[in-house]
């Protein structure tokens, strides 16, 4: 495959190493694989332009060469500054010809001026992480929007920020909630964002978890998934929520559930996990105790209230790579993991791609989708379609090996009538 007629990436020289990643990935996801046989037959995106701003990983590496498999003419940008792994954007660039935009480490300027380079391909189908993309073309390139079929998006708090544009008349064309399909969600949040969590948190501090009090703000589906792996590898979780039903939920999973300011006081770590801002705000900086260590794995750095403990401090120092150690000028050290960006990217190297095998197949079926339906869609925000859903989950399956049972004819009846009683 050429070299992309336009890219921009950060350190060429490490193609091949990238390259290497990307196949190893490929290894794992078993269901792109099968994508990109069928695609590769059917091309169901056959001239197709799109523009995709994800997290420039290996695993986002092979969804994009199951998109120009299928026809379509993908190009890529990053959809966070610390995302990108510099070595697999290379490689998509100068190994797989598919243009890319991306820098790890870049600034707000730069960031939004890769966007606007993904932008210039005049997509027709997007392909979100986080809604900048979307974002940004109904802002800054609004010339643009008469010809996009749809696009979709990957996250919980992108889809937040859609149904939020949908719910003020501003969405000017239709989305696929990627993260409400069983097969995204149930997996690559709660597995996923569970253990790519801890890697992150691991890799950039070496702590040893036993033993320690691990708070984990918000009892969503990545939640769910950090406070399971934090117990699991001995930490005493605690889990605090705004929401009575999640957090009666953690309660009876086992864990202890108060409130953060109460929570803060006896934390070793505190992860947040909400999507929402400042959840570790002032007060509860000025409860931690001395050497407390401070993650985020919600999509935005909002959830610290980063400023804050800025203005608090003394100094900031480097302990290590990816962790900033604020002194207090009360004396006391508060320790931050990947600047407050989702430390599963920011310190590793996301979720595992056996897990995005599953949210990158239900991203391709939805373009799809979205190329052969886009006339029948309005300017709103749907799930993935249930077919595509169980489509991805027995893919899955059968690549495992892993056999179920089919209902009779006589149970498929029942389930059908209200006759039949007591
Ligand atoms: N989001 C979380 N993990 C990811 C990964 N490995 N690749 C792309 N997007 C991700």
């Amino acid at each position: 495959m050429p070299t992309a007629s336009v890219y921009d990436v950060k350190t060429p020289e490490l193609a091949d190493e990238g390259a290497r990643r990307v196949e190893w990935a490929f290894a794992e996801m078993p269901v792109l694989r099968q994508l990109l046989t069928t695609f590769a037959a059917d091309k169901p995106l056959a001239g197709i332009r799109l523009s995709a701003c994800l997290h420039v990983t290996a695993e986002t590496a092979n969804l994009a060469r199951v998109l120009v498999a299928a026809g379509a003419e993908v190009v890529v940008c990053a959809s966070n500054p610390l995302s990108t792994q510099d070595d697999v954007a290379a490689a998509m660039a100068l190994r797989y010809g598919i243009p890319t935009f991306a820098h790890r480490g870049d600034n707000h300027e730069n960031y939004y001026k890769r966007i606007a380079s993904a932008l210039d391909h005049r997509p027709q189908i997007t392909i979100d992480d986080g809604a900048d993309l979307v974002s940004q073309l109904h802002t800054a390139r609004r010339d643009l929007l008469d010809g996009i079929l749809g696009g979709t998006e990957e996250t919980t708090t992108g889809v937040i920020r859609l149904r939020a544009m949908a719910a003020d008349g501003e969405l000017k064309y239709p989305i696929i909630a990627v993260n409400d399909a069983d097969t995204k969600h149930l997996f690559d949040n709660r597995y996923g964002t569970g253990q790519s969590t801890i890697d992150g948190l691991l890799r950039a501090t070496n702590i040893l978890l036993a033993g320690k009090v691990f708070v984990v703000c918000g009892y969503g589906w990545c939640g769910r998934g950090v406070a399971a792996r934090a117990a699991g590898m001995g930490a005493k979780v605690i889990v605090t929520e705004v929401e009575p039903v999640r957090a009666l939920e953690a309660s009876m999973d086992g864990y202890r559930v108060m409130p953060l300011v109460d929570a803060v006081r006896e934390a070793d770590i505190v992860v947040t996990v909400t999507g929402d801002k400042h959840v570790v705000d002032e007060v509860h900086l000025k409860a931690m105790k001395d050497g407390c260590i401070l993650a985020n794995a919600g999509h935005f750095d909002v959830e610290i209230n980063l400023p804050a403990l800025k203005a608090m401090s003394r100094e900031i120092g480097q302990p290590r790579y990816n962790v900033e150690e604020y002194r207090l000028t009360d004396g006391r050290r508060l320790c931050v993991v990947g600047e407050g960006r989702l430390v599963n990217l920011a310190a590793a190297e996301g979720h595992p791609p056996a897990v995005m095998d599953m949210s990158f197949a239900d991203q391709a079926l939805s373009a799809v989708h979205i190329r052969q339906h886009h006339n029948t869609l309005e300017r709103t925000v749907y799930s993935v379609p249930k077919e595509i859903d169980r489509e991805v989950a027995r893919l899955k399956l059968q690549s495992l090996g892993v056999r179920i049972d089919t209902l009779s004819d006589a149970q498929q009846a029942y389930l059908t009538s209200w006759r039949e009683g007591t």
